[in-house]
């Protein structure tokens, strides 16, 4: 087996492991990919600054997201789907992450449903949702997030209609796959992954097949999906979701600071600045750009968590530096989770600490929670200096 010293062998494995359409679900973003590609790339136009001759001894990047102990500030972010990278990936991810210390978030779009989830692990986990016109399936989940002891909520604000990814329409993307003579070529060499998807009954859509009314198989999910999402959403529609949920709730989806400053008028424990992997609107600044102006918005009123973009440590040192109280990882877990299942999601944790605290030591410091913008070389202008 190949030494994995970086998130970007967990990458090459995984294209290997799962079949195209998924694996190109994971890496895409919409339209020309622009965001896509400048959430990652951002990052490396800040520099650190080496410090030398400190005492790096007794090293801890433990801290808390919402008041939660974390082992690092990282968390899995939800991810549309994941039971279709491995088989049980959502019960997989949640294992790693729990072993690890670190927050899993289930999607509503899992594969895995929520109560499967919660009997297969230990620790709570939290639970997203999407902003969806059904009230009586939005309570539902809330009340099912409750039941299963979901330790927060994350509403998902940036999804009012689905970026177009050209990838996911040319492939005919779905889960299960539809049986055409493509998706079975791609199928029938990737023969672990469909060896373990065989020995699995969780293929389809757990949290909303069978909860949601009329929704019983995939043509009437898609239809239901695409009359849900609320196109007419507001901020007293989101007021209404934070009376349905009473716990810890979080709000993700933020990449301008006007919209930064409204979500702490819901009663948010956090916001995550993020535009979805790049999966919404192509174009939009990259996470790490908009994190200052967003900090300098709401820092002193509310926890600002950061998604998009992180590949390695050196990027959660980064945005931890310049404000985040954490950031939130999809494709690099899933890169892992797909090559290797549970063990790859772990390693990909393994890879990110390790980064973190290394980089971090050569920075000066020894405790996550005292790292600041001190350590940062940022270009002028990074944030923009837009007309
Ligand atoms: C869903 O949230 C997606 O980005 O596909």
């Amino acid at each position: 087996m190949p030494v994995i010293t970086e998130i970007e062998d967990l990458r090459r494995k995984y294209k290997w492991r799962v079949p195209k359409m998924f694996y190109d679900y994971c890496e895409s973003g919409s339209w020309t990919e622009q965001t896509f590609r400048e959430n990652t790339a951002d990052f490396k136009d800040i520099h650190l600054r080496q410090r030398v001759a400190i005492d790096m001894t007794g090293r801890s990047t433990k801290t808390q997201m919402i008041g939660q102990d974390v082992a690092m500030p990282v968390a899995l972010a939800p991810v549309g789907s994941t039971g279709m990278q491995h088989a049980d990936g959502e019960i997989k991810a949640a294992k790693a992450a729990e072993k690890f210390g670190v927050p899993y978030c289930l999607s509503t779009m899992s594969i895995c449903s929520i109560e499967d989830v919660a009997a297969n692990t230990e620790k709570p986990f939290w639970l997203q949702v999407y902003t969806l016109t059904d009230d009586d399936f939005m309570q539902r989940l809330f009340d099912r997030a409750k039941e299963a002891k979901c330790s927060a909520a994350v509403i998902t604000v940036d999804l009012q209609l689905l970026g177009q990814r050209h990838k996911d329409l040319k492939n005919g993307l779905s889960a299960p796959p539809k049986l055409t003579p493509k998706t079975l070529a791609d199928m029938a060499w990737r023969v672990p992954w469909g060896l373990e998807m065989l020995q699995t009954k969780r293929r389809f859509f757990g949290n909303i097949v069978g909860h949601a009314k009329g929704v019983g198989d995939a043509a009437s999910l898609m239809d239901w999906t695409h009359n849900n999402f609320d196109q007419a959403l507001n901020w007293d529609r989101i007021r209404e979701f934070r009376k349905m949920w009473d716990g810890p709730l979080i709000i993700k989806g933020i990449i301008d600071p006007r919209d930064a400053l409204e979500a702490c008028n819901v009663g948010a424990d956090a916001i995550v600045v993020s535009n979805h992997g790049g999966r919404q609107l192509d174009g939009a600044l990259s996470s790490i750009r908009a994190l200052g102006p967003i900090m300098d918005a709401v820092g002193d009123k509310i926890e600002v968590h950061l998604d998009s973009g992180i590949r390695s440590g050196q990027d959660v040192l980064k945005a931890v530096a310049m404000g985040a109280k954490g950031c939130w990882i999809g494709r690099a877990y899933v890169y892992g989770l797909g090559a290797m299942g549970e063990q790859g999601v772990t390693k990909a944790l393994e890879v990110i600490h390790k980064e973190l605290d290394m980089s971090m030591a050569l920075c000066g410091h020894t405790d996550i929670n005292t790292v600041d913008r001190d350590i940062l070389m940022v270009p002028k202008g990074f944030s923009g200096d837009w007309e």
